[in-house]
């Protein structure tokens, strides 16, 4: 008996991926950093990406936000191809990211305050004066961050950790559909690692995010994800749910990885997968 369609069966994916490509450079010195990949991200799904260093993470979570153009391929977003929208700005009220390097992503010239509060640009319609300033609070409050704590104060008088935080208000502020993280937790320590995952995760509860997670660690990709997509030289070697991809490894980048798991990160892998 053929089973039901499931009621999510005819939602567009998020983003869709056909044989897309990014290459860099030609002759000799062609960089192939994605190489005919096809995937789907479903909405509200955790997805995460991950591979070795050079692998092509970042190129092609930067084609997902609009910042570098495929070569090749097609990408959609919501069913429709990304780059086709009459200004940029558009698909970034849908997609944000948050950086490996908070301080890289703020202007050290300005306050940190008046930063948050310039997130409104990229709204259609500015709210009024009051209205931002009590959604910047609830921004900060949210990734626990008193206001007074930041009032005045400059990108470089925070600690990494918490300008990781001010990243993780941003999102809060403009409250896209879908975030991309890139090693967001790589710059930080354990402790605040576990924090910001715990944000990300309150973020996705409360904002019905889809998130796309950057990262070396399929530990660590394991214990958030729905899905993982394990990259090796800008190919996707393997993908599916964590317990697949950990359970039954069909590709020995995978098994790799999971060698190369920090021993604070094997519990989240599910037993058996390290046997
Ligand atoms: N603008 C560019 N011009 C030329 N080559 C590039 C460019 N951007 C990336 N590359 C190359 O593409 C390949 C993939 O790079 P990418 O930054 O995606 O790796 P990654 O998987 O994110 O690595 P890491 O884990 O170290 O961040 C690398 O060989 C890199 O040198
Ligand atoms: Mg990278």
């Amino acid at each position: 008996m053929p089973s039901e369609p499931s009621p999510l069966a005819d939602q567009p994916l998020k983003f869709e991926a056909k044989n897309l490509s990014r290459s860099f450079g030609h002759g000799k010195k062609l960089v192939e950093a994605v190489k005919n990949v096809s995937f789907g991200i479903a909405s509200r799904d955790i997805i995460s990406i991950v591979g070795q260093s050079g692998c092509g993470k970042t190129v092609l979570a930067k084609m997902l936000l609009r910042l570098e153009t495929p070569s090749s391929g097609t990408l959609s977003f919501n069913g429709k191809p990304i780059g086709n929208e009459r200004d940029a700005r558009e698909h970034w009220r849908s997609v944000q990211a948050v950086f490996q390097d908070p301080f890289s992503a703020f202007n050290q010239f300005f306050t940190i305050r008046s930063q948050l509060k310039s997130s409104f640009k990229l709204f259609k319609r500015k709210p009024e004066e009051e209205e931002m300033e009590a959604r910047v609070d609830a921004a900060l409050m949210a990734v626990n961050i008193k206001p007074k704590e930041v009032e005045g104060k400059y990108p470089f008088e925070l600690s990494g950790g918490q300008m990781q935080r001010m990243l993780l208000a941003r999102i809060f502020i403009l409250r896209p559909q879908v975030l991309i993280a890139d090693e967001p937790t790589s710059m930080v320590d354990a402790c605040s690692r576990a924090n910001i995952l715990d944000y990300l995760m309150k973020l996705k509860q409360e904002l019905d995010m889809t998130i796309v997670f950057v990262t070396h660690d399929i530990g660590l990709a394991c214990y958030i994800s729905d899905s993982i997509f394990i990259m090796h030289e800008g190919e996707i070697v393997e993908q599916g749910p964590p317990a697949q991809v950990t359970g039954s490894p069909s590709s020995a980048v995978t098994r790799q990885l999971l060698d190369d798991i920090p021993d604070v990160h094997r519990p989240w892998i599910k037993r058996g997968a390290l046997d």
